[in-house]
């Protein structure tokens, strides 16, 4: 048996505008989900999807991958993490040239399915990371991220870029502008999260991103601002001193971006009146900035705050279902059991 992890991430920069090629900053947060891995005998692929959510439900799926799983929970949320689940074991199988292997899969995650924190890629990269060692072919970190991404890509439609599969497969905070993948270092971000219990689909958000900026100059402009935002959010935080606190000069300055990013995103139509409630609410118990985070629709906003005050507002906001703390995770994929 393998046993991989993988971190979820949040977006402190840049969403949406970097399937155009503009530069983004996902950081990678202590939110793991966790892939085990048993070849088997026979060319099947039997998936058990435990906590598929933050809040506890369970997906009981038993059975090949395409059976029809007998849950309690949204249908094309199952489907879209089954498609997931497919997809890494092709790339698992080609990485490993082993066409015909089986696998028994157990998935487990502390990362809301399609909230914008991740919950895919965690489950593609730690996937392919626990079934190509259990082929005796394990990845080099690099190689890991571009099958992870080429998986999402499939699943996606085309329409994914490589920041949420590398940041899950490297961890910390990372720099992602087209095929240019980079980790950079970053201070100790205080993030405070907050969930709406809800979720997008981030194929039919970036498809209207897409219409968007296909018919309106404005909406290609907005697109190319964000990249403006996120290349002077790189900028402050090539200046901070990495791994320690960061000053409030400088929360300040990260916060006041993150705000005019969200406005951005609303603007192209990605926000949702829960996001908009929860940021408002993080900002007016004193976060320094706060915005939605991934493809939007619903699900989370992330928010700066050193201080228990927007946890606590968020946790008294009717639309917001779940707050809590996020810490970086500085590691990325990980070999829980060999
Ligand atoms: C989704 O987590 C982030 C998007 O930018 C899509 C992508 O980058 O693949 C909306």
């Amino acid at each position: 048996m393998t046993v991989s992890s993988a971190p979820g991430k949040v977006y402190l920069f840049g969403e949406h505008a970097v399937v155009y090629g503009e530069p983004a900053v996902p950081c990678a947060i202590e939110r793991r989900a966790t892939v085990e891995v048993v070849p088997r005998e026979d060319d099947h692929v039997r998936v058990r999807a435990d906590d598929l959510s933050l809040n506890g439900f369970t997906v009981e799926y038993e059975g090949r991958t395409g059976d029809d799983p007998d849950v309690d929970v949204p249908r094309p949320l199952v489907e879209a993490a089954m498609g997931y689940i497919d997809a890494a074991v092709r790339q698992a199988r080609a990485a490993a040239e082993a066409p015909a292997a089986g696998f028994d899969i157990t998935v487990r995650s502390e990362i809301p399915l399609g909230g914008g924190l991740g919950s895919s890629a965690a489950v593609v990269v730690a996937g392919i990371d626990a079934a190509t060692r259990a082929l005796g072919e394990p990845l080099e970190k690099r190689e890991l991220a571009d099958r992870a991404y080429r998986a999402e890509f499939e699943v996606q439609d085309g329409q994914a870029s490589r920041a949420d599969t590398f940041c899950s497969t490297m961890g910390g905070a990372v720099r992602v502008e087209g095929d240019d993948c980079r980790t950079i270092e970053a201070p100790n971000l205080p993030f405070v999260i907050g969930f709406d219990g809800g979720a997008g689909e981030t194929g039919e958000l970036v498809s209207g991103v897409r219409e968007l900026r296909e018919r309106y100059d404005f909406a290609a402009e907005t697109l190319a601002t964000i990249g403006d935002v996120v290349r002077n959010g790189e900028a402050l935080l090539s200046e901070a001193i990495p791994e320690t606190d960061p000053s409030p000069e400088l929360l300040a300055d990260l916060g006041d971006l993150m705000d005019f990013n969200h406005g951005l995103l609303s603007a192209l139509g990605v926000s949702a009146r829960s996001l908009d409630e929860m940021v408002w609410a993080a900002r007016e118990a004193g976060a320094h900035g706060a915005k939605l985070t991934g493809a939007g629709g619903g699900g989370c906003i992330v928010a700066l705050d050193r201080t228990p005050e927007s946890r606590t507002a968020l946790e008294f906001t009717p639309g917001c279902q779940r707050a809590f703390r996020a810490e970086l995770a500085t590691e990325g994929v990980r070999v829980e059991e060999a």
